[in-house]
């Protein structure tokens, strides 16, 4: 299976299995990290599912909507590598992906 290296806001570093057609928001989530609270399910409207991405996986990733954008732009801790982890739907590419829990906002 699949593997996302997820720290939490507390500097933890754990590595989690990815379930298929799963997003990193829903893998976050369903492996028992509470910080990430992904308020409103995944759909693009709450930005509490905020991540920072390992930069050596940028060309990866999907591009950013113009939603997700506006939603990072309200974030104090927005910085280039951000994303709103629901919106990256966990492809074999990304085998190994490596997030960072936003702090909270
Ligand atoms: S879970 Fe709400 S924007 Fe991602």
């Amino acid at each position: 299976m699949p593997k996302l290296i997820v720290t939490t806001r507390e500097g933890e570093t754990s590595e989690v299995e990815v379930g298929d057609g799963l997003t990193v928001m829903e893998t976050i989530r369903d492996n028992g990290f509470d910080e990430l609270l992904a308020l409103c399910g995944g759909c693009c409207s709450c930005a509490t599912c905020h991540v920072h991405v390992d930069p050596a996986f940028a060309d990866k990733l999907p591009p950013m909507g113009e939603d997700e954008d506006d939603l990072l732009e309200s974030s104090d801790h927005r910085v280039a590598t951000s994303r709103l982890s629901c919106q990256i739907p966990f492809t074999s590419d990304l085998d190994g992906l490596k997030v960072t829990i936003a702090p909270e906002d």
